[in-house]
């Protein structure tokens, strides 16, 4: 008889919780919302409250809040969200000090207590917590990723949805390089169901999106004071659900890179394969002159931040 998956969360702030709703709803597996001593009230309160809402929604889900890590042992998915969001006004680079401690911590807890476990990182700055966890735990590779690229594509999908008048439901567009100022939206592989993006936004409009794009996070943090959660969590919940029920799916996500795109030993946003055994394959699309230069750009901010944590 084969058991229901064991989903861990690690932080049980805003896209902790949204991520055990989604995991519900949609019956990914049983899940533990954990977080620190001070904060259990709030993991179990909010595993309870999902709880009840089974009941009303019609999902069959064990939703528990702990802060106790016995009890996250042998989870199949891991998702990391601990540490500290920005405020107005901060960097996601303004975490690095105080989210690398918190990560360290985490991935020593994982790595005898989880040694299974598909492990996606949320915490800020990403491509290093990402960098730090896979080092923390030794896991392999395929096994560690980081949530960014989904999310800064919805975001450049939804601006592009938005100026071409057309649902975004026919928008793809992919966005590479770290999760940060430098991040690389690749135009060149957006379409409108297959139809180029030039085709049908003046270039100028485009060029604004991709600001947006760019600067879409902050745009949230200015209005609400704190980070976006609904789309985060989303986007962290659809790589958990490629890896549960072996999908392989094309998505742009933080991985580790031996060599493609001519990068090494950094973990970077770029288009991968989710499947039964984590990041099945990294792809390495053709990019123009322009966009290869931004991500090496892109690749040099991460390098730089990589440098800095080996340094706390
Ligand atoms: N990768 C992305 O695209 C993306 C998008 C949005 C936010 N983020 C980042 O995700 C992180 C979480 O954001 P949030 O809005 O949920 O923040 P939040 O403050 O609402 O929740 C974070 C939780 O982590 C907990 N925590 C702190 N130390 C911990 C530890 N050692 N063990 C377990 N839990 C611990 C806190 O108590 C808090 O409840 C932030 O770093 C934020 O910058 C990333």
């Amino acid at each position: 008889m084969s058991q229901r998956k064991k989903i861990v969360l690690i932080g049980a702030g805003n896209i902790g919780g949204e991520l055990a709703a989604l995991a519900a709803r949609s019956e990914l597996g049983d899940v533990w919302l954990f977080d620190i001593p001070d904060k259990e009230g709030v993991a179990k309160g909010k595993a309870l409250d999902l709880e009840q809402n089974g009941a009303v929604l019609g999902y069959d889900a064990h939703i528990r809040g702990t802060s106790n890590w016995d009890d996250l042992t042998g989870a199949d998915v891991a998702i990391v969200t601990a540490g500290v969001p920005r405020k107005p006004g901060m960097s996601r680079d303004d975490l690095l000090s105080v989210n690398l401690k918190i990560i360290r911590g985490v991935a020593e807890q994982l790595k005898s207590r989880c040694p299974n476990a598909f492990v996606i990182v949320v915490s800020n700055p990403l491509d290093a917590m990402v960098y730090a966890m896979r080092q923390g735990t030794g896991f392999p590779a395929e096994r560690v990723v980081g949530m960014a690229g989904v999310l800064d594509s919805a975001r450049f999908q939804l601006f592009l949805a938005r100026e071409a008048g057309v649902s975004i439901k026919d928008v793809r567009a992919m966005v590479l390089g770290g999760h940060g100022d430098t991040m690389v939206p690749v135009t060149s592989y957006c379409t409108i169901n297959g139809v180029p993006v030039s085709q049908l936004i003046a270039a100028d409009k485009l060029a604004a999106i991709i600001d947006r794009t760019r600067n879409g996070g902050a745009e949230v943090v200015k209005l609400m004071g704190t980070s976006a959660f609904y789309a985060p969590a989303s986007s962290a919940i659809a790589m958990a659900k490629a890896y549960l029920h072996d999908e392989k799916r094309l998505i742009p996500c933080a991985a580790f890179l031996t060599g493609q795109y001519g990068l090494k030993d950094l973990y970077i946003g770029v288009p991968v394969i989710i499947g039964g055994k984590g990041v099945e394959k990294i792809i390495e699309v053709a990019l123009n002159e322009a966009e290869k230069a931004m991500l090496a750009a892109s690749a040099a901010a991460v390098r730089e931040l990589i440098e800095a944590s080996a340094r706390l």
